[in-house]
């Protein structure tokens, strides 16, 4: 799947160092070349002798090293590459390249470089999830850098949460999709997210809870495994992910134009949190009137998702909905999938005692024509790339 695609993979210094070695070992076997490079932290974790044996090539180790520098310069180094992959990325590489430093062989090439960049950040979790890494992860994820991971669950550290690097097959994968050798390469799919904000008058709007936490994560593994995403989002908390057509939308009425004109698409996946009703907006900013109270009459919104599920010619050829309840989950989602006509419903229960809706996990029931199969409550991520590997199953 990577024959004739060359990658140059920085090492960072982390525990997770070891699985870069794995990670050479899959590349490789895919009929990647891969040019290794290693931070001085990541030399304390794995042996240069070990990197460049698996790497088949001598490992690129100091910005200084004069032999180096003469064999191939660092900006050559940075550009002959189709791909440089960051894994493990330390929360000290995140923070400098984030700010644009090049003090070493790693950050130098980052910011020399003018191709794509995937990261496989891998840190405790207390570090990750601190406001200067999440701050640094922001502004990488504007600037267009790719990131795969972390994933949650049991750490060396012994502590549990988000920071373990992806698993080597994830980041091939991710690779695979930024190359556009991924299954999803040639396709087309739509997505939305967030919430909706419905106007009551210039000042004030009716909202609901969604973070667009889940239909970002989808996006961004629609985007992993290579397809080209269309991702329509109304106002949400979290940032749009890189590499996607973004459309920013603030009303129901607005994401439906938006999805029509995005459309044709091989598949469509509407995560967005809709609202159901919209207010007839004053022009004016309503005023408080002593012993009146103002009388807010709702018109219903248009169901998207249940308007391209039900059309004919240029429909999607998959159409994923979901169907977020709080009771009967499985029989409302169920009887949602025949209401609306999409082919699949993920179902979840989004009762405030679940802390799914605006939180960081999730746990869905995924409907099919072949019945109803329960998911593992894992991350928003995880979540995100099972479905997007059934998506590109489907699709063959
Ligand atoms: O009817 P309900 O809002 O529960 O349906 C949820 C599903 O329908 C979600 O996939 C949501 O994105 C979609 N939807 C939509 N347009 C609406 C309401 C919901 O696309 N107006």
């Amino acid at each position: 799947m990577l024959a004739g695609k060359h990658i140059l993979l920085i090492i960072g210094g982390g525990i997770a160092a070891y699985k870069a070695l794995d990670l050479i070992r899959r590349l490789r076997e895919r009929g990647a070349r891969v040019t290794p490079v290693l931070t001085q932290a990541g030399a304390q974790f794995v042996t240069p002798l070990s990197v460049s044996a698996l790497a088949g090539v001598r490992v690129f180790a100091d910005l200084f090293d004069l032999t180096a520098e003469a064999e191939m310069g660092h900006i050559e180094l940075s550009r002959a590459a189709d791909l440089i992959v960051v894994a493990p990325a330390t929360a000290d590489l995140m923070a400098k390249m984030a700010a644009g430093l090049a003090g070493d062989l790693a950050s130098t090439l980052l910011l020399a470089t003018d191709k794509r960049v995937l990261i496989a950040p891998a840190m405790n979790v207390r570090m990750w999830q601190h406001a200067a890494t999440q701050r640094n992860l922001a502004q990488l994820l504007a600037d267009g850098i790719a990131v795969v991971g972390p994933n949650a669950g049991d750490m060396a550290c012994g502590e549990f949460g988000p920071g373990r690097m992806a698993e080597p097959l994830e980041i091939v994968a991710a690779v695979e999709g930024m190359l556009g050798r991924g299954p999803l390469a040639g396709r087309h799919v739509l997505v939305t997210s967030g919430p909706t904000h419905e106007p009551i008058d210039p000042v004030r709007y009716i909202a609901n809870r969604s973070s667009g936490a889940q239909g970002t994560a989808i996006a961004a593994a629609l985007r992993d495994l290579g397809a080209r995403v269309t991702f329509v989002t109304g106002p949400a908390t979290v940032p749009p992910p890189g590499g996607v057509d973004v459309v920013a939308v603030e009303t129901a009425a607005q994401m439906r134009d938006a999805v029509l004109a995005a459309l044709p698409a091989d598949v469509a996946v509407f995560a967005a949190a809709v609202a159901d009703w919209h207010v007839t907006a004053a022009a004016q900013k309503i005023k408080k009137q002593a012993g009146r109270l103002p009388v807010l009459e709702l018109a219903e919104n248009p169901d998207i998702l249940a308007q391209v599920a039900q059309m004919g010619a240029g429909r999607p050829g998959l159409v994923v909905g979901f169907a977020a309840e709080t009771e009967d989950v499985l029989a409302h989602a169920t009887a949602k999938r025949a209401r609306k006509g999409c082919d699949w419903i993920l179902a979840n229960d989004v009762s405030p005692a679940t802390g799914i809706m605006g939180g960081a996990e999730n746990a869905v029931t995924l409907i099919t024509a072949a019945g109803a199969e329960d998911w593992p409550r894992m991350g928003k991520d995880a979540v995100a790339r099972a479905l997007a590997l059934r998506i590109a199953q489907a699709l063959g």
